[in-house]
């Protein structure tokens, strides 16, 4: 299911095109309940359809995603993608997001452990 505890309606932007989902992103809160950690907020994940990719909704989505951390208050947006995942981590750096750090052997897929990687854009400079 993908509305849960964790993921209510009001996490979740969506990209429509002519009346159809194309694409969807999460914004949420990595650690909800801690306060020193409620000016960041992230990207919990994020996918277009793939009959709609490469034209542009990804790039949108993210875009919406970070005004909407910029409307709750965050001073930091960050995100996870696999380090194999070459396309999502040009659409993140495209839209201004450095990677902070590597996660090495994340996730174990198809018999291989692959690497994650963190990636942040700052909304206000750190100090
Ligand atoms: C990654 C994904 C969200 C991109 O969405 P999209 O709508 O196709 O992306 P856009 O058309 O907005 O592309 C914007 C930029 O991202 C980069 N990009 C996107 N897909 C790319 C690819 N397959 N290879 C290289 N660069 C890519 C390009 O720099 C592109 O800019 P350009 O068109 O000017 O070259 C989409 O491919 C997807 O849903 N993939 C499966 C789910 C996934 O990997 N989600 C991310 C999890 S962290």
């Amino acid at each position: 299911m993908f509305f849960d505890e964790r993921t209510k309606p009001s996490d979740v932007l969506v990209a429509e095109l002519d009346g159809v989902v194309a694409g969807w992103v999460k914004v949420q809160s990595a650690f909800p309940a801690v306060t020193a950690h409620a000016h960041v907020l992230e990207i919990g994940g994020l996918a277009v359809d793939p009959g709609h990719q490469g034209a542009g909704v990804g790039r949108r989505l993210v875009e919406a995603a970070v005004q909407e951390c910029s409307r709750l208050g965050a001073r930091k947006v960050t995100l996870r993608v696999l380090r194999h995942n070459v396309g999502a981590r040009r659409l993140y750096e495209k839209g201004g997001f450095l990677p902070e750090g590597v996660l090495r052997g994340e996730f174990l897929l198809e018999e291989s452990y692959v690497d994650d990687v963190l990636m942040a854009r700052h909304l206000v400079a750190p100090v």
